[in-house]
C-alpha cells in the first residue's frame, strides 16, 4: 500500500441545478456499468449506429456526419472551427458571452480574421449587425453564433442569420451545447452548416462527448483547403473513416470511450421514448414557471425579455446579498448545486439551470423555497410564498 492517504469514492447525491451537468437518469448510470468492449468489436459498431441515428433525430438532421466525439463541448467547438477555417480566411463571430469569446479565441489562434459581432451581455446578436458585418468584406468564410450562450441566459434566433448565411455564401456554425435536446433547434429545415453540442446538458449523460453534425456542402469544402485540418484528433475527414462505414469498413481512429457510448446511447434513447417535441415543451413549461417564481420574489431576470433560455435562466444577485454564501448554503443545506456569473456577469447574477433530467417540477420548487428562506437570512425580504404561488400558478396555465 502507499503510505499516502487517498479515499474511497463516495460522491453526494446531488440536485444539479447549475449551467451543466445536469443529474443523469439512473438507466444511463446503469447502462455505464455494461462491459467494456473494444471499439472494432461488431457488437460495439451497433451500438455506434443506434447513436448517430438518434444524434440525427435529435439534431432533426439526415446529415451522414453526425456523430459524438470523444471529448468535452469544447471539442466540438474546436472541430468546428479547426475544420472550416483556415489562415487568412474570415470569420463572423458572435461577441455576446462568454463562450462566444471562446469561439473568438479559438478563431484567432487558427490564424483567422475575426469580425466581432458586439452586444451587451444577455442581448442577442440582431440580423442587421450580422448581415453588415456579412457585406463588410469580399469573402466572408464562416458565421459563427452561439444558439444558447450559457454565460447570459440568451437565445439567439437562428432563421433570419441562416438566411443571411446563404445568401453571402458563408457556413453558418451554430454552438447548440445548452439547447440540443432541450430548445427548438432543426437543423435541416433552418439551414445550419454546422453545429455542435455536449453531452452533459439537456441530453442528460455524463460529459465527455460531443455530438457534432455537419452537412455536405460544408463537407465539400474540406477538399479545396490549402493547409491540412491543424488538429489530428479533431480532423472530421479522419473521424468519418472510424464513424462512417466505408464499403463496409471501419478504420481505427481513436480507442473509443465504450461507456460513455453507452450512456449516451441510453439517454438519446430516452429523449426519443418522451419524444422530441414533448420534452421542448417540458423545458419551455419548467422555465417559465421558474422564471415567473423568480419575477414574483422581486428578482430581476437578466436576459433580455423575449429571448430567454427555458434551459438556463440569469437571474440579477440582489445588493447586499453575499453571492457565493447563497450558493455554498444551497449546496451544504439542500444538495443544490447552482452556478454564479461568468467572466462580464461575475458576481452580477446566478446562473439556474433546468436541464433533461434535472427539469422536474419538484426541484423548481425547492429551488424557489430553498431559495427563499436563504435570501430571507440575508434580509432580502420576500412575501411569503410568492415564488412558489407564482410558479406553481405558472405550471397548471
Ligand atoms: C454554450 C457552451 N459552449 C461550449 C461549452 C464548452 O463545453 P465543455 O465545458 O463541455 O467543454 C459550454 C460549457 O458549458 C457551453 O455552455
Amino acid at each position: 500500500m502507499p503510505s499516502f492517504p487517498y479515499q474511497e469514492i463516495k460522491p453526494p447525491q446531488r440536485i444539479l441545478l447549475g449551467p451543466g451537468p445536469s443529474n443523469v437518469h439512473p438507466r444511463v448510470q446503469q447502462a455505464m456499468m455494461a462491459p467494456v468492449l473494444g471499439h472494432m468489436d461488431p457488437y460495439f459498431y451497433t451500438v455506434m449506429e443506434d447513436i448517430m441515428n438518434l444524434l440525427r433525430y435529435v439534431f432533426r438532421t439526415k446529415n451522414e456526419l453526425t456523430f459524438p466525439i470523444s471529448a468535452t463541448g469544447s471539442a466540438g467547438m474546436e472541430a468546428g472551427l479547426c475544420n472550416f477555417l483556415e489562415p487568412g480566411d474570415v470569420a463572423v463571430i458572435a461577441d455576446n458571452g462568454f463562450f462566444a469569446e471562446r469561439m473568438i479565441n479559438i478563431a484567432l489562434r487558427l490564424g483567422v480574421e475575426v469580425i466581432r459581432l458586439d452586444a451587451e451581455w444577455g442581448r442577442i446578436i440582431e440580423p442587421e449587425a450580422i448581415e453588415a458585418a456579412l457585406k463588410s468584406r469580399k469573402k466572408v468564410k464562416l458565421l459563427a453564433l452561439v444558439h444558447a450562450e450559457t454565460s447570459t441566459g440568451v437565445l439567439q434566433p437562428l432563421g433570419e442569420a441562416a438566411k443571411l448565411a446563404r445568401q453571402y455564401d458563408a457556413l453558418l456554425l451554430v454552438d447548440a451545447v445548452t439547447s440540443l435536446g432541450g430548445h427548438e433547434l432543426a437543423i435541416d429545415d433552418w439551414g445550419i452548416d454546422i453545429c455542435y453540442s455536449g453531452s452533459q446538458k439537456c441530453i442528460s449523460c455524463p460529459p465527455g462527448l460531443s455530438p457534432i453534425t455537419v452537412n455536405q456542402k460544408a463537407m465539400d469544402t474540406l477538399p479545396n483547403r490549402s493547409h491540412a485540418v491543424p488538429s489530428y484528433y479533431f480532423d472530421l475527414s479522419l473521424l468519418s473513416t472510424y464513424w462512417i462505414r466505408d464499403k463496409g469498413q471501419r478504420a481505427y481512429h481513436h480507442t473509443a470511450p465504450a461507456c460513455m457510448f453507452y450512456a449516451l446511447h441510453e439517454a438519446l434513447a430516452l429523449i426519443a421514448e418522451e419524444g422530441l417535441e414533448t420534452r421542448i415543451q417540458r423545458h419551455l413549461k419548467h422555465g417559465a414557471a421558474l422564471q415567473a417564481g423568480l419575477e414574483a420574489m422581486g428578482l430581476a431576470l437578466h436576459a433580455q425579455a423575449g429571448h430567454r433560455l427555458s434551459t438556463l435562466t440569469t437571474v440579477c444577485i440582489p445588493e447586499d446579498v453575499d453571492d457565493a454564501r447563497i450558493r455554498q448554503r444551497l449546496l451544504s443545506d439542500y444538495n443544490i448545486e447552482i452556478g454564479g456569473g461568468l467572466g462580464a456577469l461575475k458576481g452580477k447574477v446566478w446562473r439556474i439551470g433546468l436541464m433533461g433530467y434535472s427539469s422536474t417540477e419538484q426541484n423548481i420548487l425547492l429551488f424557489l423555497s430553498a431559495l427563499e428562506r436563504l435570501l430571507a437570512e440575508e434580509g432580502y425580504k420576500t412575501e411569503t410564498g410568492a415564488g412558489i404561488t407564482a410558479a406553481v400558478q405558472s405550471l397548471r396555465k
